[in-house]
């Protein structure tokens, strides 16, 4: 059932491609976002005067990445809350506020109940949900399925991958309805978001490289994952992915904030990931990252093709191929998910079944 590899977890990142265009495909009708599901009115998506993002752990992730986006091509104010946070503090939402619940099981307890607190406050909710049917996908108003089919690896890979091509397909119609984006740049996105499965195909394809470069990790005591903006974003999910299944320490951090405390950490051969793949940030983020090396970090750098002079200060280079500086995590994820599988097998674990994990968190 493992159709000849290793792993659920291995097996889920090669059905990524797969994953990616299955939510993409059914969305995308003549060069136009069309999200029948969604069932909004162009008036209800003008009216929108905040969203918020609810949910756990990667989902969590999906939608820190989801903010920048939203923030950036729609201009909506997004906040995104851990789920089991929103509950318990008497949030407050506005009256035209949507609350987006962000969820591969459907079943997470703390995200259900924020979902059912937001409807009891008579806001309109929306379930990005992977599980046809699902607790969250009942308790939600409208459901947008993550077309993933059934995850079985308890770190999540390729339902991660389908959440951000829902939240960059909602960002992009948005943005439309409130005259935001322009025919020819959407034509110009939707294209990008068509070239990601062969994208990931290509990097899948660089696999024995990332499984050498982890084999010698595997007995690394801390690592720092820093990036800022989207990279910032990605960052949180390559630390989570190689945390939960290596029991490697691991943080990510906003590269701006690390010499705000935790730069005191860093000692020789430390490994120091760093996302730079958002031009605008770019330069900033190389700062950081020779802020680090001079303290004796390893530098592990993820960016993307072009950026080659970052070879000058970082000791390995991951690559990834151009796309939309809006959809780089979806390009980005595949080298870290890949990480931290490796660094997992590498020290003999049991990659699929991490211990104290199970894969849907029921109980709060
Ligand atoms: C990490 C992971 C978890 C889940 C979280 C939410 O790899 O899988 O962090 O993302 O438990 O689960 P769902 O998405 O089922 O609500």
């Amino acid at each position: 059932e493992k159709g000849g590899y290793d792993h659920f977890m291995i097996k889920e990142i090669h059905e990524e491609p797969k994953t990616v265009r299955d939510t993409l495909n059914p969305r995308i009708k003549n060069d136009k976002v069309d999200i029948e599901e969604l069932g909004m009115t162009d008036e209800e998506i003008k009216a929108i005067s905040r969203i918020r993002i609810v949910a756990c752990g990667s989902a969590y992730h999906t939608g820190v990445t989801a903010k920048y986006v939203f923030e950036e091509m729609a201009r909506i104010p997004v906040e995104v809350d851990i789920a089991s946070e929103f509950r318990y503090r008497n949030p407050i939402l506005q009256d035209n506020e949507l609350v987006i619940a962000v969820s591969q099981s459907g079943e997470t307890a703390d995200t259900k109940e924020a979902v059912r607190m937001a409807r009891a406050m008579g806001n309109m909710t929306l379930a990005i949900v992977n599980v046809v049917g699902s607790s969250i996908a009942r308790e939600a108003e409208k459901v947008m399925y993550t077309w993933a089919g059934p995850e079985i690896s308890v770190a999540t890979t390729k339902a991660y991958s389908a959440q951000l091509i829902a939240f960059y397909l909602l960002a992009m119609k948005f943005a439309e309805v409130r005259g935001l984006l322009g025919e020819d740049e959407m034509k110009s996105l939707i294209q990008d978001l068509k070239k990601l499965p062969e994208q990931i195909e290509m990097l899948l394809g660089n696999k024995e490289r990332i499984q050498k470069f982890a084999n010698r990790f595997v007995a690394a005591k801390d690592v720092f994952f820093i990036g800022r903006g989207i990279d910032y974003a990605i960052s949180l999910e390559g630390s989570l992915k190689l945390k939960e299944i290596s029991y490697i320490h691991s943080e990510a951090y906003a590269a701006g904030e690390l010499k705000h405390g935790t730069i005191s950490l860093i000692e020789d051969n430390t490994l120091v990931a760093a996302v730079a793949t958002q031009d605008n940030v770019y330069a900033k983020t190389v700062s950081n990252i020779v802020e680090c090396k001079t303290r004796g970090a390893f530098i592990l750098a993820v960016t993307t093709i072009g950026n080659e002079d970052i070879e000058k200060v970082a000791d390995y280079v991951m690559y990834i191929p151009q796309t939309n500086r809006y959809f780089t995590n979806s390009l980005a994820i595949i080298p870290l998910q890949l990480f931290g599988y490796y660094v997992s097998v590498g020290k003999g674990f049991d990659v699929d079944h991490p211990r104290n994990l199970a894969k849907s968190v029921t109980v709060e």
